[in-house]
């Protein structure tokens, strides 16, 4: 409640950081799996004595390089751009926080990109041994960086004894830091094989382009079972509560679910039709169409673990409206408008019932509804209830309703709220005031 709020209607719902997150996890996990995917596919066409592999893994890492540095990068800037404005609240905890972590991981990252440098543009300038050397530290910098990242990710889900303890280390090494960390490592082999499909399908010589791409096949299966394992590992790490909430009471999590489980068998049958022998045309289409599922898959992953962290967006400590879960009784106290440091409008009468709900709307409900988008559009809401059923919702919240925070508003406070939704997004002019 301490700084502005963005106003969007339509975006509003957190819309902005998924469709920047998604793409920049994807594209993030593929700088750890395929560091990995480069440096073993090298090996090979070292012992197997094959420059034609040695070739391929050159022109794949020109692929790499410019996709992991160009594209991951300016989407990690574009999350710290988005994240800042939709909740700076949280925001400056995780900067304050993790402050060296922050530190390490940005150096882990140049260590990264001066590394992948030095490896493509030394591609058979320098000895076979001293070549995979740099291929392995690059590998060793982007696994790292995963190390630290993964740990201030999964600390919003699950903040463990750092909501009493206040202790940095609590908090990067929380419950689910290493379920996630395998969960997020396994993940990244897949999405390696994923990629690797996008060039080993390109290849000319027939002979070359079936074994390589049947290796990314290896990639993409190999994985499996134990990316599997992990998932269930990093189910059985959250809190009862928590697990509840996930698996059971958030109703719109449930298409996500659902969708992780069909995407994950998509990925394993897509993954042998690609190791069978196919025309290169077929494989080509495949291929492009089974990386679309690698992002539909982590991004559902993504939805899960971000909606299932609802009403929070850390645990057990600040409310996805960025209210402080300590700050509910003084706020109730003296109401939201009062409470809020940027309201333009205090106090609630009969002639600005209109802009007092809206503030009230877009400092209690805009960060996780949005009004007339896709994510939890109110509007849709509003539709399937009477303004006195709205209220009972409003009144229902952070007690019979969990996924959502209690309402701290006033009586007068609420009013506006649903005269607000009624009158204005709903264009019910006959809602009584
Ligand atoms: C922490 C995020 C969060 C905040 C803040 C929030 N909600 Fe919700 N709300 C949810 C979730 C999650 C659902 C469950 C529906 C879903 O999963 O899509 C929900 C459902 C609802 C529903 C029922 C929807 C239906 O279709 O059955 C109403 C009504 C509603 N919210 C109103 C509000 C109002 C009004 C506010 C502000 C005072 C608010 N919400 C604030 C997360 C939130």
């Amino acid at each position: 409640m301490n700084y502005p709020v963005w106003q969007l209607g339509f975006a509003g719902g957190g819309l902005l950081i998924a469709i920047m997150a998604v793409f920049h996890v994807y594209v993030s996990h593929f700088a750890v799996g395929g560091g990995l995917f480069l440096v073993l596919t090298e090996h090979k066409a070292i012992r197997e004595k094959n420059p034609d592999i040695m070739a391929y893994v050159k022109k794949h890492t020109r692929f790499f390089m410019l996709l992991t540095m160009v594209f991951g990068s300016l989407t990690g800037v574009g999350i710290w751009f988005t994240i800042s404005l939709l909740n700076p609240s949280a925001t400056s905890v995780l900067i304050h926080n993790f402050v060296f972590a922050w530190g390490v991981e940005w150096t882990f990252f140049l260590a990264e990109i001066i590394s992948i440098f030095l490896y493509y543009y030394s591609f058979g300038r320098i000895s076979n041994r001293n070549h995979l050397i740099i291929g392995w530290i690059y590998f060793a910098f982007a696994w790292l960086s995963l190390f630290v990242v993964n740990g201030i990710v999964a600390f919003m889900l699950t903040p463990g004894s750092w909501v009493d303890n206040g202790n940095v280390w609590s908090g990067l090494f929380n419950p689910t830091f290493w379920p996630s960390f395998f969960f997020r490592t396994f993940l990244a082999l897949m999405i390696a094989g994923l990629f690797g499909f996008m060039t080993s399908t390109t290849l000319k010589e027939p002979e070359l382009r079936n074994r390589m791409v049947r290796f990314c096949a290896l990639w993409l299966l190999a994985p499996f079972i134990l990316f599997l394992a992990s998932a269930w590992w990093y189910r059985s790490a959250l809190p009862p509560q928590l697990e509840e909430m996930v698996f059971k009471k958030i109703p719109g999590l449930k298409f996500y679910l659902q969708a992780f489980v069909a995407c994950s068998s998509l990925l394993v049958f897509g993954g042998l039709v690609m190791a069978i022998r196919t025309p290169a045309a077929v494989r080509r289409s495949l291929a492009a169409v089974m990386l679309l599922i690698g992002l539909v898959y982590i991004g559902t992953f993504e939805f899960i673990r971000e909606g299932g962290r609802k009403p929070y967006i850390i645990q057990d400590y600040m409310y996805s409206n960025s209210l402080l879960k300590d700050s509910i009784t003084p706020v109730k106290e003296s109401g939201i408008l009062q409470a809020a440091r940027w309201a333009r409008v205090r106090e609630v009468d009969e002639n600005n019932l209109g802009a007092a709900g809206k503030e009230v709307f877009d400092l209690a409900c805009l960060s996780c509804h949005s009004v007339g988008g896709p994510l939890r559009d109110i509007k849709v809401s509003a539709g399937k209830l009477s303004s006195t059923g709205m209220g009972f919702f409003v009144n229902a919240m952070g007690t019979k309703l969990k996924y959502m925070p209690p309402f701290v508003g006033t009586e007068e406070e609420k009013k506006a709220l649903i005269f607000y939704i009624y009158h204005s997004v709903m264009n019910q002019p006959q809602t009584e005031k």
